[in-house]
């Protein structure tokens, strides 16, 4: 296994470029499978959750090319309609093929996505949405079984406890697009990656409306053909490179952004003192200032995404005064916090809120990745901790974040990859 070792304290300046939105490219490589016809995705991140993704569309018996940042799937005729449990329960996003396979062979079979350790995480607002277009769903020795002879437009409202549900709207979305007559999805997600889908969708000859709304609807069509397309930018990728500009003082700009994607995190980066200039494609950030105290409350879009608030956890860990960081959608996401804590973090959690006493400095430790985005955060808090942090377990950190060890070196972090 690799782990990650970082020598802290180096200022981070220079140039990167973001890469393609592993959230976006994940559903819209599953709406792929929504014709016979050849797709082209480009801006493909080269991450382990599309390899993942790859291998399950293969598994269907799917013909897919990918070469650098560009993949072509061509469906033909599908050999199998399963997602096995050995693919499924390494990224629980494999669930988002289930609409798709439903809806053009009216057969899937999917592993059911366990919890995983930033929650419960729960598939009832898939199955809800599924069975109100007509599927009829059962679970079958640890497998969705979902089938339907003909999928039927309905009203369906889509909000859970927790707020919208991105990728139940995903799996509802592709769905309805084959289905008969209109669908109209209420409590809709409304992140970019969604309205991403939707325009892929939409190039496939889908008839999708609301798509950056609460309220989508779709019109179905016969039939879907081949469509070319390229993913928009990681705004997670860029949120984190922009804390990693801000927690080492740094000046760095990033290339491939998209501002309006990322509105709350520049908000919130300005009110903790981080100067963000907006360029033509590009994004300078800057801090000259020491860090202040901000509160942050995780919301669905456009509130601030719960994917980097473990990132922004380890920036208030060495800001003057006290934060408190709430977490909305998944109010047990707190892994990170004992590992910052043994890092020298004063981090209390409080129910859903992580009480952050920011400290002047953080030390050097080896530390254990939890998840993806608590990975980040270690990464993040090694780069201002004095001394070496040694960050094991990284292979969740290759799931969602494309070469991040060669991105860091080139601003000038001294961090690299080894074997344990
Ligand atoms: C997606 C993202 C993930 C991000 C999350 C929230 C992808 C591939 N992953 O995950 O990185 O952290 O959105 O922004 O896009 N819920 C239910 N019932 C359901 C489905 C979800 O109660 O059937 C709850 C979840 O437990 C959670 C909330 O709804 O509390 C939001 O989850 P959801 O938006 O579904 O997350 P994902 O789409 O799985």
């Amino acid at each position: 296994m690799d782990k990650v070792v970082i020598n802290g304290g180096r200022r981070l300046e220079g140039q990167i470029t973001v890469s393609g939105a592993k959230n976006a490219v994940l559903p819209i490589l599953a709406a792929t499978l929504l014709t016979e016809d050849k797709s082209v995705i480009k801006n493909v991140p080269r991450v382990v959750d599309v390899q993942t993704i790859i291998k399950i569309i293969e598994a269907l018996g799917v013909q897919v090319n990918n070469e650098g940042d560009r993949v072509e799937v061509i469906p033909g005729r599908y050999t199998s309609f399963t997602a096995p449990y050995e693919l499924v329960s390494t990224m629980r996003a494999s669930v988002c093929v289930l609409g798709a396979l439903l809806a053009k062979v009216g057969r899937a079979r999917v592993s059911m996505p366990g919890g995983c350790v930033i929650g419960l995480r729960p598939v009832d607002l898939h199955l809800k949405g599924l069975r109100a277009l007509g599927a009829k769903i059962k679970f079958n020795h640890g497998y969705i079984d979902a089938v339907s002879s003909c999928l039927r437009g309905a009203d369906i409202y889509l909000g859970g406890a927790f707020g919208s549900s991105v990728l139940a709207t995903a799996n509802v979305m592709m769905a309805a697009t084959l289905a008969k007559g209109r669908t109209v999805i209420e409590g809709a997600a409304c992140e970019p990656e969604i309205v991403d889908l939707g325009n892929f969708l939409n190039k496939m000859g889908a008839g999708i409306s609301g798509h950056n709304s609460p309220v989508i609807v779709i019109d179905g069509v016969k039939k879907l053909h081949g469509a070319e397309h390229t993913v928009i930018a990681d705004r997670i990728e860029a949120g984190t490179y922009m804390i990693a500009g801000a927690i080492t003082k740094g000046d760095i700009t990033l290339k491939n952004v998209c501002f309006s994607h990322l509105g709350a995190v520049i908000d919130k980066l300005k009110e903790a003192g981080v100067d963000i200039l907006k360029g033509n494609g590009f994004l300078r950030v800057r801090r000259e200032k020491e860090l202040k105290p901000i509160d942050v409350t995780t919301l669905p879009y456009p509130g601030f995404p719960t994917d980097l608030q473990a990132q922004m956890t380890a920036l208030m860990a060495v800001a003057g005064g006290i934060s408190i960081i709430t977490e909305k959608i998944y109010p047990g996401r707190f892994m990170h916090v004992s590992e910052l804590n043994r890092m020298g973090a004063e981090i209390y959690i409080e129910g859903p809120s992580a009480i952050v006493k920011g400290v002047k400095s953080l030390s050097g430790a080896p530390v254990m990745a939890s998840d993806l985005r608590a990975s980040a955060a270690l990464i993040l808090a090694g780069l201002t901790a004095k001394g070496k942090t040694e960050v094991s377990r990284i292979y969740h950190l290759d799931r969602g974040y494309e070469k991040i060890e060669d991105k860091l070196s080139v601003l000038g972090a001294d961090i690299l990859r080894q074997k344990e």
